[in-house]
């Protein structure tokens, strides 16, 4: 925990314990840190992305997700943000999904740029993190090509598993009978926050979605959804107002427990390690 961010850089660093049926017991209290919405600008320093990068190696997660938008838009910013997103370090990988905005410069070169850094892109399709738990990544719903059935295909019924969908929108296409917790972002939370303008109002109006920041629940699927990192928009609506970027960490947990406990999981997260399953990329 010893990075501490530039004035400028500060994160909110959201906790959550998030419960699964049938979670492997060697999985509880491992810790997946996420964060999302980049944005990689050649007209923004790359301060705060580096920041963030070094704040989430500071936690110490188990597991990184990525929940897309790595650029702003341009081709050339793939580049860039490949370099610093390698830098991203986790015990049991780095995993991603593409955002709407990656699709409108290069997103198969970004994927293989991803990839070559160690980053696994879940496109439509999930992996096997660990025997009895799976992670999918579902592409931009909108401006990609989504296929949540191949992305959940080989996911088992009552399987514990976590999907990656950078539009949260997604909460309205999921069965609602069957366990999923939904990881996303997309809004950035509104961006930026007026008392007298509800980010829901401007997330609505502007992308559609209602689903701002927090928790969503529609039947037995738990959706949330991150305020992101970077920013979007021309010069002047590209900034933040009381809309701070964040980094979400989730400790895993087996349902109808009070959360992790504290002692042994690292003993027993170690001994995991020797039996994740390999990752074909
Ligand atoms: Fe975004």
């Amino acid at each position: 925990m010893g990075f501490r961010a530039p004035r400028s850089c500060r994160f909110d660093i959201t906790e959550h314990n998030v419960s699964f049926n049938g979670l492997p017991i060697a999985l509880e209290g491992l810790r997946v840190v996420h964060i999302s919405d980049l944005h990689r600008r050649s007209d923004q320093p790359d301060t705060l992305l580096e920041a963030a990068v070094e704040q989430v190696n500071a936690l110490g997660a188990d597991f990184v997700v990525v929940t897309g938008d790595f650029v702003d838009g341009p081709a050339r910013d793939i580049v860039p943000v490949c370099r610093i997103v390698a830098r991203l370090q986790a015990r049991h990988g780095v995993f991603a999904t593409l955002g709407n905005h990656d699709h409108r410069g290069n997103p198969a070169e970004l994927t293989r740029r991803l990839q070559d850094v160690g980053i696994t892109v879940l496109t439509n399709r999930s992996i096997q993190w660990t025997p009895g738990f799976y992670v999918a990544g579902v592409d931009d719903l909108f401006e990609g090509k989504p296929d949540l059935a191949a992305a959940l295909a080989a996911v088992p019924q009552n399987a514990p598993v976590l999907l990656l969908s950078h539009d949260p929108s997604i909460l309205d296409r999921l069965p609602q009978d069957r366990d999923l917790v939904v990881l996303s972002g997309h809004t950035h939370g509104g961006q930026m926050v007026f008392r007298f303008l509800p980010p829901r109002l401007v997330c609505r109006f502007h992308l559609g979605t209602e689903y701002v920041h927090g928790w969503f629940t529609h039947g037995r699927v738990r959706m949330y959804v991150n305020r992101g990192i970077g920013v979007t928009g021309s010069r002047v609506f590209a900034r933040r107002i009381n809309c701070p970027p964040e980094i979400a960490c989730f400790t895993l947990a087996r349902s109808g427990e009070d959360g992790p406990k504290a002692g042994g999981q690292r003993e027993r997260a170690a001994e995991l390690s020797a039996r994740i399953v390999r990752i074909i990329k």
